[in-house]
């Protein structure tokens, strides 16, 4: 099993460190982590890729550039970039376009999912995370995402990558479940400013999708 260190929301680490595990992620690979915000994935992909590989972290706020360049000082293969996913463009074709807790936010998922494609080399991955937030529950009630404008795109990922003209190589969907105190309670209180006391939670599943290009003719 890959292991993530210095991922600081770690209650979403095993679906991370999962995906890594079946893309057989390794050092020397290129790799964009679109809607990279804090940058806890684009440092978890660098500690894989090491200095021989690149990390493009692309987000389309401006501050989450610097929020990037502090937690990856320690990594100079990660280069933040302020772009919209809707208009990806890197300097050079990636192996791997990656995106978690992204496209429940943006307009129009497949616009994005599509770019992503479009950024990686022939026979190269992309790799979605996204939550079905509904199927989440605190004391056995849905979780809710009024901000979101698609919080249970998750449930649709496969779809959408197969019409990003994406071969699915894998799918699947894991949530982090837990009772107080705990990670998992804490993340929910982080998140959501209210103490879920000593109710159970089954965090929203992020539903992974495996993607692969066409290899080259
Ligand atoms: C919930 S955060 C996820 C951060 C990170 N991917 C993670 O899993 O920890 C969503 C991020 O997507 C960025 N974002 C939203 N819409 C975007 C777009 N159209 N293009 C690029 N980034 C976008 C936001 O600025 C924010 O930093």
């Amino acid at each position: 099993m890959t292991e993530l260190k210095g991922l600081r929301d770690d209650v979403y680490r095993r679906p991370l460190a999962t995906a890594f595990d079946r893309l057989g992620l390794a050092p020397g690979w290129r790799c964009v982590d679109v809607g990279a915000g804090g940058g806890d994935v684009s440092v978890a992909m660098a500690e894989v890729v090491g200095h021989s590989g690149r990390v493009y972290a692309v987000d389309s706020d401006p501050h989450a550039r610097d929020e990037v360049a502090r937690a990856a000082a320690a990594h100079s293969q990660v280069i933040a970039i302020t772009q919209a996913g809707e208009d990806l463009m890197l300097p050079e074709p990636v192996d791997l376009a990656f995106c978690r807790f992204l496209l429940l936010h943006v307009l129009d998922p497949a616009i994005v999912l599509r770019r992503m494609a479009r950024s990686v080399r022939p026979g190269g991955w992309v790799v979605a995370q996204e939550p079905i937030t509904s199927a989440g529950r605190v004391g056995g009630i849905e979780l809710s995402m009024p901000d979101a404008r698609h919080p249970d795109i998750g449930a649709l990922l496969p779809a959408l990558a197969r019409d990003a003209g994406l071969s699915i190589v894998d799918a699947w969907a894991e949530a982090p479940a837990g009772v107080a105190p705990g990670p998992v309670s804490d993340y929910l209180a982080e998140l959501t400013g209210v103490d879920p006391g000593d109710d159970p939670i089954v965090l929203p599943p992020l539903v992974t999708i495996v993607g692969r290009t066409e290899p080259r003719g």
